[in-house]
């Protein structure tokens, strides 16, 4: 189902006029259909049936405090990536004990913050920080009556190229990430020789927007290699955690199921990891960000001003490289279309933000429809990685995020305000 489309020439969100959003809340805004989102959800979550599971919606693709609820009012868990996902995760009522806390770079603080909460599980990502752990949950411990036990996977870096952009490809040696294959039984014997960690787990997560099945296929045999080798020196495992990754179609499809794309459906995904998920004997987690959330979600952006010189017609918008970087960052391609269709002719322009840098654009060389000051265009697949990585970077203020549920919509954060951009700052007397 698309749940972004064009009724009477004026695109809709379900069933409210994009216009009439824009009105209320300004622009830019992000939209967020309800109905996507859950779409999204039930099918990779059914496409898994049958093998015991868990999905844990990644937050880091869109932590909106309302959008992680209603994946976890559906069934799902959360993936955290920081104290400020965890505190967030909190905040939208989720259970830590369906929490994985993630992260490459954990402070002893946010140790103790997920330990106090008694969180499913903390990802380990080298020999020294399972120490760190297991000291800061002996700090933590008030003698044998209360001893506090951090619950333990660790994570694999497989070695497996995803064959993805550089900057999200994360399970090949050369990348930060986890502890290689082949030191991986020598972390679990450290792992269990430790009193105050228990193993629970393998995990890893091989790169995002991931459009081929193979790379996880080779990358979950490796860790069933391990899974079985751990299990004849009597470490069993409870779980065996996939990560996210599977990729989205950013060329028109606004369903989860992603027709028109290269990228696997959840149902082709499932099908090609079911013959080794089947047989590691332990519960499989998932951590989807960007399938759940990519499609489900627009920028919406008024046009400011249009300007031709002798080579290039631009278009300049009010969102800008702040607001939705991934253009900027991964030269992404975002569909960029016209809030109201009209008989106008198609031009091919740059759609370009107010930030002063050449950089800062939504589209290059894109053939659109020629609109006007005042007018509304729509970039679309904006739901994952969009608002989270937007910035204050030219003292711009972040956007509003708005969810629409059938007919009704609800500001689920209010756009910044001048005074949130000096919120933390003082002017520091004496200082001249
Ligand atoms: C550990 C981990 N899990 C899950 C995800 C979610 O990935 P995606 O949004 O591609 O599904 C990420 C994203 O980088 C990640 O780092």
């Amino acid at each position: 189902m698309n749940f972004f489309d064009y009724h009477n020439d004026e695109m809709m969100c379900e069933g409210v006029r994009l216009g009439e959003i824009a009105e209320r809340v300004g622009t830019p805004a992000y939209i967020y259909s309800k109905r996507a989102l859950l779409d999204a959800f039930h099918e990779f979550d059914s496409a898994f049936a049958g093998i015991d599971h868990l999905v844990c919606y990644s937050m880091k693709a869109n932590s909106n405090l309302n959008v992680c609820k209603i994946f976890y009012t559906a069934g799902s868990g959360v993936d955290c990536n920081s104290g400020g996902e965890f505190f967030r995760a909190l905040k939208a009522g989720v259970d830590p004990h369906r929490i994985i806390f993630t992260g490459v770079g954990k402070t002893e603080e946010e140790m103790r913050m997920v330990l106090q909460h008694d969180v499913m599980m903390i990802k380990v990502e080298s020999f020294e920080e399972l120490n760190v752990l297991n000291d800061v949950a002996a700090s933590m411990s008030n003698g044998l009556s209360e001893k506090k036990i951090a619950p333990v996977g660790i994570r694999i870096n497989p070695d497996v190229d995803p064959k993805t952009h550089p900057y999200i490809s994360t399970g090949l040696s050369e990348n930060k990430f986890g502890i290689e294959a082949s030191q991986a039984l020598n972390a679990y014997e450290l792992a269990a020789s430790l009193p105050n960690l228990r193993i629970t787990g393998i995990d890893m997560h091989i790169g995002s927007q991931i459009t081929q099945v193979e790379p996880f296929v080779e990358a979950c045999n490796k860790m069933a290699e391990l899974t079985a080798k751990l299990k004849q020196r009597g470490i069993v495992l409870e779980h065996f955690d996939i990560g996210g990754g599977l990729g989205v179609s950013y060329n028109g499809s606004n369903s989860g199921s992603n027709p028109g794309s290269d990228s696997p459906t959840p149902r082709q995904f499932a099908d090609s990891l079911r013959p080794v998920l089947k047989h590691v004997g332990c519960k499989i987690l998932f951590e989807p960000g960007r399938f759940l959330t990519a499609n489900a979600g627009i920028l919406v952006t008024k046009v400011l001003y249009t300007k031709q010189n002798k080579k290039k017609n631009f278009v300049i918008v009010d969102a800008a490289m702040n607001d939705l970087l991934r253009p900027s960052l991964y030269n992404a391609f975002h569909e960029i279309k016209p809030v109201k269709k009209t008989k106008n002719e198609t031009i091919t322009a740059d759609i370009v933000g107010p930030v002063c840098e050449s950089g800062d654009f939504l589209a290059k060389n894109r053939e659109i429809q020629k609109s006007k000051r005042g007018e509304l265009l729509a970039v679309m697949s904006a739901g994952a990685y969009g608002f989270v990585m937007s910035s204050n970077y030219n003292s711009r203020r972040r956007a509003a995020e708005v969810i629409v549920d059938g007919t009704k919509f609800f500001i689920a954060r209010e756009r910044e305000t001048y005074d949130n951009l000096v919120q933390n700052e003082h002017l520091i007397d004496g200082l001249k």
